[in-house]
């Protein structure tokens, strides 16, 4: 039997092989220009990462109401499309690939990305806190999306993803995890409703198999985060469980590229019986990657002992665009500081 490491080789079905395990993870860095159109700095930043098996872009909106943070990049105009075209060939050309992480923030936003309206989610349930970079503005609470916005918004994915190919990505990450739209369909305490899209595991379940149907419609890579510990934007409550017990089984049944868990600190939870890397590998049968935490050693060490098959690296990237060689090298990265969110390094 062959011990895999880091720097092998992996197979995400559809004829899309990885030249070796390590992803670079989603990394919201909200320098896009005020059309939210990605610029030649970001695919002059992605490029210079491109040795990473597989790049996964920052969360990128597929609506316009979707839009929660300043200057965070879409998929939905011309230009946006176009914007990513560039980023895209010079990741190829750097021998790279490269998926684009599909995105509504939900509840996490404000009006003011919105005329001056709430933001819209799963049930109309206050967000507290402070939204980042506005530090006087407060999240509220959202008003509850209808039945013919649940509707388009599946629609809105659709197209995203056409755009994401149509841009030159290799597949898209549904985003599914840390709180946002998605996330909220499948937690108790953000999800109140009494329709076919609440109150139980399978109908909280809904929306994102709905999206996951929509999705694979227009690509043929389509990979999917999730987050069953809530630990950022949402409450735990001890009913979510059941929700991703049924959930994970569920996703044996289709083709994804891969499950991927978000959290920051891939550290055990009681109530999931061991890490959410341990919780998805336990019901999920298919490709695994593992995140939050992890450095060339630890990331190793699971992939050898078979824990998950790819591993993504968050922070690391950020400071070092030059990650991946010094993995190979055995040389100390650069460690990751806030203050170098400034600029695209
Ligand atoms: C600045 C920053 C931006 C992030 N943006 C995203 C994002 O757009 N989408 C996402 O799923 N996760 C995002 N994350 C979470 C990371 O993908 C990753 O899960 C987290 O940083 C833990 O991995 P690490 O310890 O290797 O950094 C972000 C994290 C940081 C620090």
């Amino acid at each position: 039997m062959s011990i895999e490491t880091l720097f092998d080789k992996v197979d995400l079905g559809n004829n899309l092989t990885l030249n070796n395990r390590i992803v670079m993870a989603p990394l919201t860095r909200s320098k896009s220009d005020d059309e939210l159109v990605p610029t030649e700095a970001m695919a002059a930043y992605y490029g210079r990462r491109a040795d990473a098996g597989l790049i996964i872009s920052e969360a990128t909106l597929v609506a316009a109401d979707g839009q929660g943070y300043p200057n965070t990049p879409g998929l939905y105009t011309e230009a946006q499309v176009e914007g990513w075209q560039q980023v895209t060939q010079r990741v190829h050309q750097n021998g790279g690939k490269m998926f684009a992480q599909l995105w509504h923030t939900g509840r996490v936003s404000h009006s003011i990305f919105h005329d001056g309206q709430p933001p819209m989610a799963p049930s109309a349930i206050e967000l507290h806190g402070r939204v980042p970079r506005y530090a006087d503005l407060e999240y509220g609470t959202p008003r509850a999306m209808t039945e013919a916005e649940i509707e388009r918004l599946i629609e809105d994915f659709g197209t995203a993803a056409a755009n994401a190919k149509k841009a030159g990505f290799d597949g898209v990450e549904i985003h599914g995890a840390n709180g946002y739209l998605i996330d909220q369909f499948l937690h108790w305490s953000t999800n109140h409703r009494d329709d076919s899209y609440g109150g139980s595991p399978e109908k909280m379940s809904r929306f994102l198999f709905r999206v996951i149907d929509r999705v694979s419609k227009e690509i043929a890579h389509v990979g999917l985060r999730l987050s069953p510990a809530a630990y950022i934007h949402i409450e735990h409550d001890a009913r979510d469980k059941a929700v991703f017990d049924y959930l994970l089984e569920q996703l044996n049944n289709y083709s994804l590229s891969y499950v991927h868990g978000g959290i920051f600190n891939d550290e055990p939870f009681d109530h999931l019986q061991g890490t959410v890397t341990q919780y998805i590998r336990h019901h999920y049968r298919g490709t695994v990657i593992a995140s939050g935490g992890y450095d060339a050693k630890s990331a190793n060490s699971m992939i050898v002992a078979g824990d998950a098959d790819l591993i993504a690296i968050g922070r690391p990237f950020i400071a070092n665009p030059d990650y991946v060689s010094k993995v190979r090298n055995q040389q100390q990265p650069v460690p990751y500081e806030e203050s170098m969110l400034a600029e695209l390094i």
